[in-house]
């Protein structure tokens, strides 16, 4: 059994150096890109707190289709551009929106979320794999910290795939 290490402090500065430990050593040894999504968006969900959506979109040729997460049934197909996770995808960049009623082109897909980011996943060659999507109920929830915190958990999911990530220890993981 995983035993989680959360806090219920979003500004909590150990947060992310704690959720990619916990997550390299979930995907550790694991190559499954399916398996690896599922136990990372309900780690994610669980370890940081004011989300009700945290889940994974993948690229299938021009379009975003749903992949594991947790939280509220959600859009299945977005298009490339379209709403946050599309813009995030066709522009390779991390996206944080602080009042997504004020997004233009926003996918609403859960009525409680009110702020959202999203990070690209890029394959170790540079490839894009398609998109880490977080919502939060609550306005201006995600700020430079959790950007380059989820940037690093994307990495550490890309990493998984080719089996070339690094466990807890820094040590590969295979
Ligand atoms: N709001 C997203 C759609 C995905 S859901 O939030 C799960 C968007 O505008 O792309």
């Amino acid at each position: 059994m995983f035993e989680f290490e959360t806090s219920p402090d979003s500004s909590n500065a150990d947060i992310y150096p704690s959720l990619a430990r916990q997550a390299a050593a979930l995907l550790s040894g694991e190559t499954d890109p399916v398996a690896n999504a599922a136990n990372l968006a309900a780690l994610i969900f669980h370890v940081l707190p004011d989300l009700n959506w945290a889940g994974f979109y993948f690229l299938h040729g021009r379009e975003l289709v749903v992949g594991p997460f947790q939280g509220k049934p959600a859009c299945v197909r977005i298009p490339l551009g379209r709403g946050v996770c599309g813009t995030a995808a066709a522009e390779r960049r991390t996206v944080v929106v602080d009042d997504v009623n004020h997004f233009p082109g926003h996918i609403p897909c859960d009525g409680d979320s009110r702020s959202e980011l999203v990070v690209p996943l890029l394959a170790e060659e540079g490839r894009l794999i398609g998109v880490l999507d977080l919502d939060s109920p609550r306005p201006a929830r995600f700020t430079s910290i959790d950007a380059g915190g989820m940037e690093r958990v994307a990495r550490i999911y890309a990493e998984s795939l080719s089996g070339t990530g690094t466990d807890e220890t820094g040590e590969p993981s295979s």
